[in-house]
């Protein structure tokens, strides 16, 4: 099987790498591994359909195709926690390098990558299912490299920012393909190693954060993940519960 950034696709720009990308995996086009890289997207989409925003040449936008040849559909949230540890650990490894607090970046549930308390990067995971299986996945990557941080609404950073070096794209791309394929080779083999470091990272965990529950304002302790991906919660009350993410929302 291709590791992951054996091929990498370079585009000048590109409405959104996750829709091109999507577009070649429904025409056959793609293999295993293919990253689809662009120096700009015009319509950058983030989650809950909001945009991205990049700086142009500055920050990474890429998308890798995966391909699983048996990941139960049950399963798909290993993968939102591998592409996680995955940038959290370029990032963190980045900021280490750098003499800088590598424990201050942190994965706030589902799957963004925070230094402090400020987005460095976004995930972005469109599988198609067949059946009860995942038949492909389009993992897109937002990483804020050189730039000031472009997440409109909530405060920003990037890795230059937080390093006070300026990196380059490539030598982060070859990075992160590497540090996916790592974490990729364990999805479906070694969930507890997945699920153990998923949750060791996670932002707010043990404290009181402000959350949206079904629209209303909602305070309840961050403690784990279930396997379904959805967030387990100690309420005020002491009860403990686990919502998805169609309910609950970290508020920004
Ligand atoms: C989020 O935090 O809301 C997710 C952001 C994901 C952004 C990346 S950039 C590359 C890929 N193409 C897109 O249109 N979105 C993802």
């Amino acid at each position: 099987m291709p590791r992951i950034g054996d091929t990498v696709l370079r585009l000048a720009s590109v409405d959104s790498t996750n829709n091109y990308a999507a577009k070649g995996v429904a025409e056959g086009r793609f293999g295993h591994g293919t990253v689809i890289l662009a120096l700009e997207q015009t319509q950058g989409r983030g989650q809950w359909n909001r945009e991205w925003l990049t700086a142009p040449g500055l920050d990474l936008a890429m998308s890798v195709v995966l391909l699983p040849e048996k990941l139960p559909a049950m399963a798909q949230f290993a993968l939102a926690k591998a592409a996680a540890l995955a940038v959290h650990g370029v990032v963190a490894e980045l900021l280490a390098n750098a003499g800088k607090n590598a424990a201050e970046v942190r994965i706030k549930w589902p799957n963004d990558i925070l230094v402090d308390r400020s987005k460095v990067a976004g995930i972005l995971i469109e599988n198609e299912l067949q059946g009860s299986w995942v038949a492909s996945s389009v993992v897109g990557i937002g990483l804020n490299v050189d730039s000031r941080g472009m997440e409109s609404g909530m405060a920003a950073t990037s890795l230059r920012q937080e390093t006070g070096r300026a990196m380059g794209l490539d030598p982060v791309l070859n990075k992160l393909c590497s540090t996916l394929e790592t974490w990729w080779q364990k999805v479906a083999v070694e969930d507890e190693t997945i699920s153990t470091a998923y949750a060791g990272h996670l932002w707010a965990k043990g404290r009181f954060a402000d959350f949206s529950l079904d629209g209303k304002e909602h305070r309840a302790r961050p403690l784990d993940v279930d396997a379904v991906g959805r967030l387990i919660v100690e309420e005020e009350d002491g009860t403990v519960r686990a919502y998805g993410m169609e309910r609950l929302r970290f508020k920004r």
